[in-house]
């Protein structure tokens, strides 16, 4: 069943202080996390200073490797705890509690909207809405680049969670490729790129049509 937002906020407040460690060494459906985080930085084409909002943005992890290539960084999360240890290790992002409906900025701020492992959290009947969220936050040209726990059909997602057996977290809802793809053009989006970067990860990225 799947979990209301207080009950993922206060999963991922007590999940905050060993986050960034634990997902490092994570296996289940997160395995590959940090080839993945790397993959889905290289995709994303950024001009220096370019102003990025990553959602759900966690610890950082993924908005790290974009800041290191000269992006300005804002995010945001519903999990304050979350926040809190973004916070204490990139003093430098802008940070604020939030989530992908609605994202608590004005329209049009952006040159690109990221997500790593947080667009499943997302109830599958609000998935459309938070396409068009990203795109009204985004400038005209601007890019999007979601990477998460995704699959290329039902059986895909079925033969992982056979496989998975009691690492499978039954309260999830995993997007499969061709929705997301169909709510990313819905949205405006153009140009998407799917690749697979982990046995349960892929990544699109595309821009603002
Ligand atoms: C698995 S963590 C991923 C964090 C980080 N992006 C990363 O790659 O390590 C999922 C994050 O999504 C956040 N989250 C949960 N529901 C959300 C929603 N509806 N909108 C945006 N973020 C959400 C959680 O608080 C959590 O920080």
């Amino acid at each position: 069943m799947p979990r209301s937002i207080e009950e993922t906020q206060a999963l991922f407040d007590r999940w905050a202080p060993t986050y960034a460690d634990d997902v490092r060494r994570a296996g289940g459906p997160l395995d590959g996390y940090a080839e993945s985080l790397r993959e889905a930085a290289g995709l994303l084409p950024l001009a220096p200073g370019a102003r990025v909002l990553d959602v759900g943005i966690g610890a950082g992890g993924l908005a790290a490797l974009l800041a290191e290539r000269g992006a300005r960084v804002w995010g945001v999360d519903p999990s304050e705890r979350m926040l809190a240890e973004c916070r204490r290790a990139h003093p430098d992002f802008a940070l604020a509690v939030g989530a992908f409906t609605p994202i608590p900025h004005p329209a049009g701020q952006f040159d690109a909207v990221v997500s790593s492992f947080a667009f499943h959290e997302v109830a599958p009947a609000a998935r459309a809405g938070a396409g068009a969220e990203i795109a009204r936050v985004l400038a005209p040209g601007g890019r999007v680049c979601l990477l998460d726990i995704i699959f290329a059909s039902p059986a895909a997602t079925a033969a992982a969670r056979r496989l998975l057996a009691d690492r499978w977290d039954p309260d999830e809802d995993y997007p499969l490729v061709g929705d997301l793809d169909a709510a990313l053009r819905a949205a405006g989006f153009a140009g998407l790129r799917w690749r697979q970067t982990a046995p349960c990860h892929w990544v699109v990225a595309g821009r603002k049509a």
